[in-house]
């Protein structure tokens, strides 16, 4: 497992191959020096803390939208408007991703909007994560007016109800939840538990693969760090942490089948999760005044990867959760127990 990631790792630089600049339109041409910059001196051609920050930005900027009380969606107001959109709870450990993707925005601001950069900036952020999706860019984004209201960024201890409800007010169904929260293979949480910041969801955080949904499928047994912090219950695989909404939503009858399905489906979950991205990243944006500067984007690496259980687990500590599909058998990874790494964070010093 070890070795085929470092080999991946390795092959990235003759993947992210930036088009001719004069093969794209104006509008694209101009961000080239921003998507360089982004790739080698904030992501530093790694799928590391600093892109999971951005990806995690991309969300919180964009589900600030609602038809009952509004907000402007995929705006940039999490930038522009931060000084309000920081204080709210759920945007809680966004302050860190801000002092480290923000000099980059300032330093660029001349040539991109607040919402275009938070787009791109989360496009580009799955440049180097074997398996993940290209997803689609366009720019155009006008300057945000105001600061999202409170309280539309779900959080991880609401309900299912709560979730399923707010993302279909905004156009989401339930596998589209669940396509978008496979973002969860290459990320971490700094806040849920604040003695274990950098702990990763699953244990491959810089892998986009399915061990997100296979793990959070298993019997839940330990706590990576103290007990009882809000919004997590017991993992399975030590050093990971588990969100209660991530555990609720794979044992939904709404969204469990889709959640077995990506578990077993590595292929299916990028297919998913590409247009779910790019739908979010276009909440409270018209489209047709936007331009497609999808050609900026890299494609990520390839994944060649079978679904296993991680070491010392197996069928038996499933929890069977789709009424439909049982779970099937898989291989065991070889070796002792996990105990998975923190996710080494990034250098909110350096600006460069
Ligand atoms: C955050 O908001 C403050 C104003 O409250 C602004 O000066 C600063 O530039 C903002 N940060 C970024 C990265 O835009
Ligand atoms: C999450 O729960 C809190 C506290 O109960 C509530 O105020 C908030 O509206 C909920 N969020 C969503 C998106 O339903």
């Amino acid at each position: 497992m070890f070795k085929k990631l470092s080999a991946l790792v390795l092959a990235l630089p003759l993947v992210l191959a930036i088009p001719e600049k004069r093969a794209l339109p104006a509008q694209c041409a101009k961000l080239v020096p921003v998507v360089e910059d982004l790739l080698e001196n904030l992501f530093e051609n790694q799928c590391g803390d600093a892109a999971h920050g951005a990806l995690r930005l991309v969300f919180h900027d964009a589900i600030g939208i609602s038809p009952i009380v509004g907000g402007g969606g995929a705006d940039g107001s999490i930038i522009t408007f931060n000084a309000t959109e920081l204080t709210f709870d759920a945007n809680d450990g966004l302050d860190d991703v801000l002092a480290t993707v923000g000099p980059f925005f300032l330093e660029h601001q001349n040539v991109i909007s607040p919402g275009d950069f938070v787009q791109l900036a989360g496009a580009l952020s799955l440049a180097a994560c074997p398996g993940a999706p290209r997803v689609q860019f366009f720019a155009g984004r006008p300057p945000p007016k105001a600061a999202s209201p409170n309280f539309l960024v779900p959080e991880p201890f609401n309900t299912t109800d709560q979730i399923i409800e707010r993302f279909a007010s905004v156009g989401f169904s339930p596998p589209e939840i669940i396509a978008l929260l496979s973002s969860h293979s290459i990320a971490g949480a700094d806040t849920v538990d604040p003695t274990i910041p950098g702990t990763p969801f699953d244990s491959t955080p810089s892998v986009y693969d399915t061990n997100i949904f296979i793990e959070v499928l298993l019997r839940g047994t330990l706590f990576p760090g103290t007990a009882g912090n809000q919004g997590e219950v017991e993992t399975a695989v030590a050093g990971t942490l588990r969100l209660e909404s991530d555990f609720e939503l794979a044992r939904d009858p709404r969204t469990a089948c889709v959640w077995q399905e990506f578990a077993l489906n590595q292929p299916l979950m990028a297919d998913r999760f590409a247009p779910a991205l790019f739908k979010l990243s276009l909440l409270g944006q018209n489209i047709n005044r936007l331009t497609d500067c999808s050609s900026l984007i890299p494609q990520p690496p390839a994944l060649k990867d079978a679904p296993e259980f991680p070491p010392g687990q197996n069928l038996g500590d499933i929890q069977q959760s789709c009424p439909t599909t049982r779970f099937p058998d898989l291989p065991t990874q070889p070796g002792p127990p996990l105990d998975v790494s923190p996710i080494p964070q990034a250098d909110t010093s350096d600006d460069s």
